[in-house]
């Protein structure tokens, strides 16, 4: 096990009505076997053993899949390995002696809460305008039983993998979350039992994407280059696609 020494620029911030600004911690004889959560882990023991705050940041299930983890590391969300969540990322990445600048996702419709901590129920509440299913589509045997090109299926399937984490929005110059809705539009688009409830489905997230006060996307393409389940674009234009089919043709 090697270890290294750390310079730890992190953004703190009392709750959203505080102004922030960055602190500098000296950390020493990190474990590279570490994940970045547990380097964090390290850092608050050591403040909470100081007498002082220890950082907010939020995480849940430590192993990629829940979402929950996030924060711009060095200037990149989600930090330097691709597609990866931030509790993916280990302390191997990292050489002794190096500064690693840590900030919350910043983004208008993302609040900070404290720290390292932001507010993405504006993402739920773009699946509650229509991110479901909610005709009765039969039980297991009908759902194994309808013929599906494999083809959709791989292509349902990898834009269900979405942890919904926000890094997209983060990374893009506009604060656009069309990434994520037009993953979320597109697993059920692309599948029979979403068949039903399409337009109104596409109709209602990108109003809801709108009033939360996501921007729009203009191609930069941030927001698949930081997506820790590789995300790809063409989600984008299905989901433009759905829209104007509905709102053009009403179909
Ligand atoms: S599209 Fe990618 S970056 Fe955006 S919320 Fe989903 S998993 Fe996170
Ligand atoms: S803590 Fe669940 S994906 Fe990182």
């Amino acid at each position: 096990m090697s270890s290294i020494d750390l310079k730890l620029v992190i953004w703190r911030q009392k709750d959203s009505d505080s102004l922030g600004d960055f602190e500098t911690y000296t950390l020493r004889d990190v474990s590279t076997d570490m994940s970045f959560l547990e380097m964090l882990d390290v850092l608050n023991e050591k403040l909470t053993l100081e007498g002082k705050e220890p950082v907010a940041f939020d995480h849940d299930c430590r192993e990629g899949i829940c979402g929950m983890c996030g924060a711009v590391v060095n200037g990149v969300a989600h930090g330097p390995e691709k597609e990866n969540t931030l509790c993916q990322l280990h302390m191997r990445k990292f050489k002794s002696g190096d500064a690693i600048v840590i900030e919350p996702f910043r983004s208008l419709a993302f609040p900070i809460q404290k720290d390292l901590m932001v507010d993405r129920s504006a993402l739920d509440r773009i699946i509650q305008a229509g991110g479901f299913v909610s005709v009765n589509t039969g039980g297991a045997i009908d759902g194994n039983t309808i013929p599906i090109p494999s083809k959709t299926a791989e292509l349902a399937m990898d834009a269900a993998a979405c942890v919904g984490c926000g890094a997209c929005v983060a990374s893009c110059p506009n604060g656009s979350a069309m990434l994520f809705t037009s993953a979320k539009i597109s697993q059920l688009s692309l599948l029979p039992q979403g068949q039903p409830e399409r337009k109104e489905r596409a109709e209602a997230m990108v109003a809801q994407m709108d009033k939360e006060g996501f921007g729009y996307c203009s191609n930069e393409r941030e927001c698949e280059a930081v997506c820790p389940k590789g995300i790809s674009i063409r989600n984008i234009a299905r989901m433009n696609r759905e829209y104007l089919k509905s709102m053009l043709f009403g179909e």
